[in-house]
């Protein structure tokens, strides 16, 4: 199954207090952006990739002259939500038919190709899309109200059965996702993942595709240190080899 890939890299990560934004701080070699393309780029599924820039983003050139893939270039907004939306834009205006798009946070450089082949078997048996997600392990915890705010105190536990957290890459129809998006744009709500915009707009039943425990969203200073200590193993994503190294 052909696919393209759709990356929103607009983000500042804020959170992480680093100079850079966080998908060109630099782990085991590489930028987070360049591992998280590193399997798709390798994909000879993958007919191109979109991506979401800041406007101001003056690192993504160095990336770019080194991806062998067709690409197109979009401006982000305010929300992840507004980055792929104008991505996919961006890719509809340049594209014939419905092809199936991938979209994968640049925050993740730890998917592995297995992950993209099951996603990619789910989608091929559901028109409504796919996504990567794992069921919750923790037992969970619903914070009372502290008008305070001086410490978390437990209102009640929250049942878990059922629960999953949702991942990237998400795989949808172009024109029903860009559809769903621009639906949920109109109406003022910014929907934190593509599932959540074919949900509202009642445009699929998303399937639920067990992800690795691996696949973490880079938020926070730990994060960034697990995501080193696991792309510093050796064959730690065979993929990545599909970018060459930066020239120093
Ligand atoms: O900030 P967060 O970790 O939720 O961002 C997830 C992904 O969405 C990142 O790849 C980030 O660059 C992207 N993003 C974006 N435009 C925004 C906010 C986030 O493309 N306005």
């Amino acid at each position: 199954m052909r696919y393209w890939l759709a990356i929103p890299a607009a983000g500042l990560g804020q959170r992480l207090g680093a100079a850079l934004p966080k998908q060109y701080l630099q782990v085991a070699g590489r930028s987070l952006l360049e591992w998280a393309l590193a399997p798709f780029v390798g994909d000879p599924r993958c007919e191109g990739i979109v991506v979401a820039l800041a406007a101001d983003d003056r690192w993504w050139p160095q990336v770019r002259e080194r991806l062998s893939r067709p690409l197109v270039e979009a401006t982000g907004g305010a929300e992840r939500s507004d980055s792929v939306r104008r991505a996919l834009e961006a890719l509809a205006a340049r594209t014939e038919g419905d092809p199936w798009v991938l979209v994968h946070d640049a925050a993740r450089p730890c998917v592995r190709l297995e992950e993209v082949d099951a996603l990619l078997e789910a989608a091929a048996r559901h028109e409504g899309g796919a996504l990567l997600a794992l069921p919750l392990v923790d037992t969970l915890k619903r914070q009372e109200d502290d008008p305070s705010g001086a410490a978390a105190i437990v209102a009640r536990t929250e049942p878990r059965a059922g629960l999953w957290r949702a991942l990237t890459p998400q795989a949808f129809r172009l024109r029903p996702l860009l559809a769903a998006l621009q639906a949920a744009a109109a109406q003022g709500r910014a929907p934190t993942d593509e599932a959540q915009a074919i949900e509202w707009a009642g445009l699929g039943r998303p399937r639920l595709v067990p992800g690795a425990a691996t696949n973490v969203k880079v938020t926070t200073p730990a994060d960034l240190a697990l995501v080193g200590l696991l792309l510093a193993q050796p064959g730690a994503l065979p993929g990545a080899s599909s970018i060459p190294a930066a020239r120093r």
